[in-house]
């Protein structure tokens, strides 16, 4: 009795919900689109993480463990026991696997595009690396992994194609390659092309050019992959209007990386928990969005970067050692308001369920 009242104490005091004892995300989402999450290979040991995963989701993606510099620690030498490790959960468990990522300037060793002062590989050498190491990795996990981020980032924020070291090396046509070269190593693959901010106005010009020499060029493009890193000011209507475009040209979206950055540009605001002002901001964004994903069919995946606000990356980045609470359980694993709402709005939502 002392038990329960303090722990109904406690639950109040926080502002916070008891865990419903039944629900889930999934399960609201129904077979309207499957709901993500990205993880991280260390915590799969830890019950009271995965069980929340296995409650909520029906698709996972590797926070880190299939980049390329987690596995390849030297010239055609690779290191799969992260990777190993993170494929067998999902498989075991039935959870559908997004590989991300295989083509990115950011965690790829500098050899595969590089020599040794910096200066671009041969376009031969260049392509050669990057096949050999597609073929490793999307061979190794043929019919484990049910589609791959093939390109990461290849839009620049200043408009046209960003100079990475496998553009330098390769040019404009290195994302095309990519696509052919993941399609032979697993013809049932799904592929993706995947970026940041491609819905929204200044840079969409350039991704939809992109993808439409995809497109010119053969490739298989199962999907766009729309990151969603958003935050309380990212306008909705921006948003879909840009996302509109996407499927009005064809192609169906997954939205690969959701979170809702809370913070401001600097200091470290909310170390003790949300303002009640901050929290119904962010829980009124979540309910729009999953209202807006709910009577779209042609997104087919929502997939949340992290898990719990103690596991968000938005907690190093861009400035490291803050608190942040951009996602939708809290740092001791229990939904927020968020959670609840998306819930609400999923089940009253009128979209006709095929
Ligand atoms: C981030 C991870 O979450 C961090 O753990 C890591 O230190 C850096 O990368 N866009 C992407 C993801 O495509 O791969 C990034 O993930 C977040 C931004």
């Amino acid at each position: 009795m002392i038990t329960a009242c303090a722990l109904a104490f406690v639950s109040l005091a926080s502002g916070f919900q008891e865990s419903p004892k039944s629900g889930s995300l999934k399960e609201a989402a129904r077979n309207r689109f499957k709901v993500g999450v990205a993880l991280a290979t260390d915590k799969l040991t830890d019950r009271q993480y995965t069980s929340l995963v296995i409650r909520h989701f029906n698709s996972v993606t590797p926070e880190n463990s299939l980049k390329p510099s987690s596995m390849l620690v030297s010239p055609g030498v690779y290191n799969f026991t992260e990777s190993d490790k993170f494929v067998a959960f999902a498989n075991s468990r039935r959870l559908e696997i997004t590989g991300h990522t295989l083509v990115w300037h950011e965690q790829s060793p500098s050899f595969l595009y590089q020599d040794a002062s910096g200066n671009p590989l041969s376009r031969t050498v260049a392509l050669s690396n990057m096949r050999n190491h597609i073929h490793a990795v999307v061979g190794r996990y043929k019919g484990k992994v049910k589609g791959w981020d093939v390109v990461n980032e290849a839009v620049a924020d200043s408009g046209g194609m960003r100079q990475t070291p496998a553009y330098r090396a390769i040019g404009p046509d290195y994302v095309l390659k990519a696509f052919e070269y993941a399609a032979e190593a697993d013809p049932n693959a799904e592929l993706y092309y995947n970026d940041y901010n491609i819905e929204l106005n200044y840079k969409r010009p350039s991704a939809l050019n992109l993808i439409t020499s995809l497109r010119t060029g053969g490739a298989k493009l199962t999907a766009i992959g729309i990151q969603g890193h958003y935050n309380l000011s990212s306008s909705l209507n921006e948003i879909k209007g840009g996302i509109q475009q996407y499927i009005n040209n064809g192609y169906n979206i997954m939205i690969s990386e959701l979170d809702v950055d809370v913070l401001p540009s600097s200091g470290n605001p909310y170390t003790a928990g949300l303002p009640s002002t901050i929290q119904n901001s962010l829980t009124q964004w979540y309910g729009n969005f999953f209202t807006y994903v709910a009577t779209t069919p042609q997104i087919k995946r929502v997939t949340f970067w992290g898990l719990t606000d103690g596991n968000s990356w938005l907690n190093n980045w861009p400035i490291s050692g803050r608190t942040n609470h951009p996602l939708l359980f809290d740092r001791n694993y229990r939904p927020k308001p968020a959670y609840n709402e998306v819930i609400r709005v999923l089940g009253t939502s009128s979209t006709p369920i095929p």
